[in-house]
């Protein structure tokens, strides 16, 4: 993503102050930062402080003689790969729905071709205005990714719509805008991530330590090269990524019932998610008590989702294995009796285990051969998945 401009568009809504702290962190995610300011969001936070986080001039003025660019307006709209405004004020979105340009903000708006991601914050009767309504749908229409507002406590003291975005959902619209014409534009991804829950009685479960994290890194690198993602997830601390459609489910059984339901359709099947291979036979319908020294469970083994799925017309399927032993040879054997593109193998337990840490060490496992992959953060691994995943789409 380096190299990447961002134009960050900040105006005078009170949230702008966030706007600093959503420049540090595309700032720190490789993008260059170029901010423009209207005069009111000067007035709320200094052009200074955007300055210091991003490393680069902020522009406000139209006609400034000590700036940088010759004529400001035509060169920030050429040099954006994506015009982000945050916060955008009624005022802000109403100049963009009308093709309003008369200040550097607006003009830059008008002249640029680069896509634009807007967070509106206001006051919530001005979100709810029907003008304010009627300009957000203009936008919608013309291709503007809009993000939020949210619902929450405002700055006047009440709660309503009009919060900005948390920043997550901002910089996940960004990156999803970024790669919209990536190696998977068009494409269909189905994700599957976390892991079961099998409940022996209300208020317990059999479970396993899966946070989510490898299957939520693939739908998000997914998403940011263009493809359209779904996300059967099991139940995960993990936020909800922005422009992913999300399916939560608990057991495995409903698992399986999603992905036979969500797969058609689709071109490419990830299936990330630790899915329990046992649940309790009869699941007690009260809370069992402890009565006696010990306490017998009656296991049934569940569906496999895979081979359930093994002809379900999808072009590229990739297969997870979680291996305390034989990392390799166990997953060779995944590999021909799920019917897979290539298989992931991680390996589990002790020291070196992949549950819940942000990193995972892996081995790709196809027809072809074995390829060790070191020690990647999971989204960097997502990435050289998906990289495979490209390239047998390519040549399917
Ligand atoms: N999987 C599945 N359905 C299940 C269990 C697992 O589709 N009921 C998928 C997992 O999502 C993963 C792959 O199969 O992509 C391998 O999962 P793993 O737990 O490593 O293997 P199992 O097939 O369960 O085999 P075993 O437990 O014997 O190692």
């Amino acid at each position: 993503m380096s190299q990447r401009n961002i134009v960050l568009g900040v105006t005078g809504s009170i949230a702008a102050y966030k706007a600093a702290d959503l420049a540090s962190r595309l700032t720190q995610s490789d993008f260059s930062v170029y901010t423009v300011m209207t005069q009111s969001a000067t007035k709320l936070v200094s052009p200074a402080t955007f300055r210091a986080l991003t490393g680069h001039p902020v522009a406000v003025e139209m006609f400034e003689l000590s700036n940088p660019y010759s004529i400001e307006h035509v060169s920030l709209a050429d040099l954006a790969d994506v015009l982000v405004i945050a916060p955008a004020t009624a005022n802000t979105m109403a100049k963009l729905a009308h093709g309003i340009a008369d200040d550097l903000l607006s003009c830059t708006a008008l002249a640029t071709r680069a896509p634009l991601v807007v967070a509106p914050a206001m006051h919530t009767g001005m979100w709810e205005h029907p003008a304010t309504q009627d300009n957000a749908a203009t936008l919608r229409r013309r291709g503007v990714r809009l993000v939020g507002p949210a619902v929450g406590r405002l700055a006047s003291g009440g709660r309503g719509a009009g919060r900005m975005a948390p920043l997550e959902d901002i910089v996940d619209a960004v990156t999803a805008t970024l790669g919209r014409d990536g190696g998977l534009a068009g494409r269909r991804v189905l994700v599957t991530a976390g892991g079961t829950r099998e409940f022996i009685d209300p208020v317990r479960f059999l479970g396993n330590p899966s946070s989510g994290k490898m299957g939520y890194a693939l739908a998000a690198a997914a998403r940011d090269r263009g493809a359209e993602v779904t996300l059967i997830s099991g139940p995960t601390a993990l936020r909800r990524p922005a422009g992913i459609r999300v399916v939560e489910v608990v057991a495995a059984d409903e698992m399986l019932g999603a992905v036979e339901r969500e797969l058609p359709g689709h071109d490419v099947l990830l299936m990330a998610a630790a899915v329990a291979d046992f649940a309790a036979a009869k699941p007690a319908t009260r809370k069992a008590k402890k009565e006696g020294a010990a306490l017998q469970l009656e296991l049934r083994r569940t569906k496999d989702i895979l081979e359930a799925v093994r002809d379900v017309e999808v072009k590229v399927k990739v297969g997870f294995a979680a291996e305390t032993d034989d990392l390799e040879k166990n997953a060779r054997a995944k590999l021909a009796k799920k019917g897979l593109d290539f298989v992931v193998a991680n390996p589990v337990g002790g020291t070196n285990s992949a549950f819940g840490s942000d990193e995972n060490q892996a081995v790709f496992v196809d027809a072809e051969g074995t390829t060790p992959v070191p020690r990647l953060p999971k989204r960097a691994l997502a990435d050289l998945i998906l990289d495979r995943v490209v390239g047998r789409l390519e040549n399917a």
